[in-house]
Parts: C-alpha cells; sequence; structure tokens
C-alpha cells in the first residue's frame, strides 16, 4: 500500500561509525531543505529531547548525545519537498555523505508502520516514541494562553483520548511506541514539557 516502505532494513556503511556530521552543517541542511518555519521548529524541538533524553537518562557522552541530537534535528528533512518519498531521501543524502550508520538507521526506524523499519535500539526506540508526542504536546502549547507554563501532564493525557485534538498525531504510534520502552507515557510527556518548551 505505502508508496515509503523503505524495503531494506541495512542503513549506511559500517566503516562510517563515529562519522557525525557537524550541528553547523545539519541546520544548513535544514535551512535549505525545509522553507516551512513550523516543520523546523518541530525538529528542533525532537533534537532537543533526544538529546536531552540521551544526557539524562542514558548517560550518553557528549558524541553519543550528537547523535541523538542528529537524528532529530534531521528526521524530516525531506518531508517538505519529497511528501511522496519521505524518508528515503534523507536516508539516501545520509549515505551519500557517508554519516555515522546509527543516525541513518534512527532516521529510517521512525515510523515502523510507514517505512517498514522496526526500531532497533534505545535511540531508534526514542524518536519513534518522541515525535509524534511532542507534536500533539506542542499543539497543545499554542492553544494555551500561557503556552507551555504550567502544563500538566494530565491535560496531555485527555487530549490524547480527544481523537480530534491534533487529529493528525497517530495515537496508534504513540501507544506502539510506549509499549516498545521502558518508560511510561506519563514519564515521558513530563520530559518532554520540560524540554521542549525551551526551543525557539
Ligand atoms: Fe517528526
Amino acid at each position: 500500500m505505502s508508496t515509503r516502505l523503505l524495503g531494506r532494513n541495512n542503513f549506511g556503511d559500517p566503516k562510517n561509525a563515529g562519522n557525525l556530521m557537524s550541528l553547523e552543517d545539519a541546520h544548513t541542511l535544514l535551512n535549505e531543505w525545509v522553507p516551512n518555519e513550523k516543520l523546523r521548529l518541530h525538529m528542533k524541538q525532537v533534537a532537543a529531547n533526544m538529546k536531552a533524553w540521551a544526557i539524562e537518562k542514558e548517560n550518553a557522552d557528549e558524541q553519543t548525545a550528537l547523535k541523538w541530537e542528529l537524528a532529530g534535528l534531521l528526521h524530516d528533512a525531506d518531508w517538505e519537498k519529497y511528501p511522496d518519498d519521505h524518508c528515503r531521501v534523507i536516508v539516501e543524502e545520509l549515505e551519500r555523505r557517508n554519516i555515522d550508520p546509527d543516525i541513518i538507521h534512527c532516521i529510517a526506524s521512525h515510523g515502523p508502520a510507514v517505512f517498514g523499519v522496526e526500531p532497533v535500539n534505545n535511540m531508534d526506540k526514542m524518536i519513534y516514541a518522541i515525535d509524534e508526542l511532542s507534536g500533539l504536546i506542542h499543539a497543545y502549547s499554542l492553544l494555551r494562553p500561557g503556552g507551555y507554563e504550567g502544563m500538566e501532564v494530565k491535560s496531555i493525557k485527555k487530549r490524547l483520548k480527544e481523537k480530534a485534538f491534533a487529529a493528525q498525531v497517530s495515537r496508534e504510534d504513540i501507544a506502539d511506541a510506549i509499549s516498545r520502552i521502558d518508560v511510561t507515557l506519563e514519564e515521558l510527556i513530563e520530559f518532554i514539557i520540560r524540554y521542549q518548551q525551551t526551543v525557539k
């Protein structure tokens, strides 16, 4: 059915392990590929959540935290210009640039039902869990006069149950992603509220 299935499970070249893009280059790519400011903000928010999760929950070193951040920053980079080929284009671009395969696999597996690639490691699983939830939490912040100020976990849980609210956010994906990690929905919501509000 889907035209976006990637049709493979191996991404990048193992000999490129540790080959990270600079944050500056990642932002340049983003600015060139993603004219839509709202979409760029979404990627920056997911990146901030990913980086913070790596540091706070995974005790990641600087290099590993950068990997998590880069995956977040680039995961939807091709969404605006290549909607029918979303994921394939950025994956191939990062392969062409000889980027670390972990980052490429993480991006390729951020929507298993759409791209047909299963999340394997914690970085893969967390981007899957954070992506949609981050979008819903941001949508809710835009409705509140105080934005993120005083936002409560229980309000987000309520919005999740309202199918009409931020209807494009897949509740199924969120539930599936949470079922794959040793983290509660409440913990992840609290974490995202805390970190993504700092992103401008
Ligand atoms: Fe996304």
